[in-house]
């Protein structure tokens, strides 16, 4: 999809094409999850999981408000099931053992719903996930409107770290480190390719998707030094674009962006990602690729100065219904724990269709966590008692050492299990998630 895309996974010998039909209005993907030799460089390959025999997976083109059906067939030596993050769709859909019985090997699961809200989405395994994901099973999903916002060109980036060992075999889990830090990678991708040069013409604005795939790794992303606006986050557009020289990622996290124009043929600049301490991992600047500035083209791109009104989800002084806590605690068995409220994962209070709800989401540990609510957007209303910059729609929100975020969420229609966590999958793993109810 990608008009100037030089860092297309590349994939082994297809199984199975992405098949896609739109026939009465549906828009149908087959995806088949197995392993693959994953090229992460000429010359250069690891064993991983892929879908559809690559990685990331196929980008799923949905369109806003149409039906989408994935046909999805577990090929892999294991059980796994697929998360569809970010999207507003039913309970049963959400792909998590909580609502489904994991697809055994050789099984078939057909997931349908019909996206709501245009944006950049991605789908993930949801089950094993620090082996899971880390080897591979992740890809993007791309709703577009009736109208899309189109610029000069656009690309997706998605973004992913992997740590190789000296024989350039994906390494082992590195054991209580990686619990506690979460599993940062020496490899640096950008859609399954290890530091890419992307392209993109003189004079030209394109639109940007950027996704963080990685299990743990903060990216604080910086093109260069330049100047670039931020149009979007997890839950589509902002209302006006931010001028910005850096924005920074967490584990799940999306933003949309408009780049350029680049006036100098032939320039590279760097894709940076900035230190950023976390108590854990990288420490330096790290390059995930670079973009060629190609031959000048003419430009008709316009970033409209406004992009979208939102509503604010609740007045400012709206009263908190829950608090929910990050914590960490020692624990004998397993030398610690990552808990919510306490406990390894935790059933909450269920919540009831149309009670807004106020959250206050306390870290109290020293380390940072991007708290991920499953199947609702929220809006952030504070960060320790402050307004954010910016009025934006989330999924995933960071909530810093010893930090306090505000949200705001409202239950729909759609009853069910549904869960939060921290997106840092080794967290998730040793429990820092919850259950609850959404009841009517
Ligand atoms: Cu992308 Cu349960 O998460
Ligand atoms: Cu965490």
């Amino acid at each position: 999809m990608a008009n100037h895309c030089g860092a297309m996974a590349t994939t082994t010998a297809g199984v199975n094409q992405v098949t896609r039909s739109e026939g009465g209005d549906v828009v149908r993907y087959r995806l088949e999850a197995g392993e693959v030799d994953w090229q992460l460089a000429p010359g250069r390959s690891v064993r991983g999981y892929g879908f559809n025999g690559q990685v990331p997976g196929p980008v799923i083109e949905a369109k806003q408000g149409v039906p989408l059906e994935i046909e999805f067939t577990n090929r892999l030596p294991e059980p796994t099931v697929i998360h569809w993050h970010g999207l507003r769709l039913p309970a049963a859909m959400d792909g998590t053992e909580s609502v489904q019985r994991l697809v055994q090997p050789g099984e078939t699961f057909t997931y349908r719903f019909t996206p709501p809200d245009a944006g950049t989405f991605w789908y993930h395994s949801h089950a094993n996930e620090t082996e899971q994901v880390e080897k591979g099973l992740y890809g993007a999903l791309i709703v577009r409107a009736a109208e899309e916002l189109a610029l000069d060109g656009e690309q997706l980036l998605v973004f992913d770290d992997l740590r190789t060992d000296k024989s350039g075999r994906i390494a082992k889990f590195g054991g209580l480190m990686d619990r506690h830090n979460g599993r940062e990678g020496n490899v640096r991708l950008i859609n399954g390719t290890s530091e890419p040069e992307l392209t993109i013409a003189a004079g030209q604005t394109e639109r940007w998707r950027v996704v963080n795939a990685s299990s743990a790794r903060y990216v604080r992303l910086a093109l260069g030094g330049r100047t670039f606006q931020i149009i979007g986050t997890d839950g589509g557009f902002i209302e006006a674009p931010i001028a910005a020289t850096e924005v920074l990622l967490p584990p799940g996290d999306r933003v949309e962006l408009a780049v350029g124009p680049f006036e100098n043929e032939g320039e590279v600049l760097r894709i940076e990602d900035l230190p950023y301490y976390r108590m854990a991992g990288k420490k330096g600047v790290e390059r995930f690729g670079t973009i060629r500035v190609t031959s000048r083209q003419p430009s008709t791109a316009r970033v409209p100065s406004r992009l979208r009104e939102l509503a604010p989800l609740a007045a400012d002084d709206a009263p908190v219904t829950r608090t929910v806590t990050l914590g960490f605690k020692m624990s004998l068995r397993r030398g610690f724990d990552f808990v919510v409220n306490h406990e390894r994962h935790h059933h909450d209070q269920p919540v009831r269709v149309g009670e807004l709800q106020v959250w206050d989401v306390v870290n109290e540990t020293q380390m940072d966590h991007p708290f991920h609510l499953h199947g609702f957007f929220f809006e952030v209303i504070s960060v320790d008692g402050r307004k954010p910059a910016f009025r934006s729609i989330e999924d995933v929100v960071n909530v810093g050492p010893k930090s306090t975020v505000r949200i705001a969420w409202y239950p729909d229609d759609r009853p069910g299990m549904w869960m939060y966590h921290c997106h840092i999958l080794e967290h998730h793993a040793s429990g820092m998630m919850a259950h609850f109810e959404v009841v009517r």
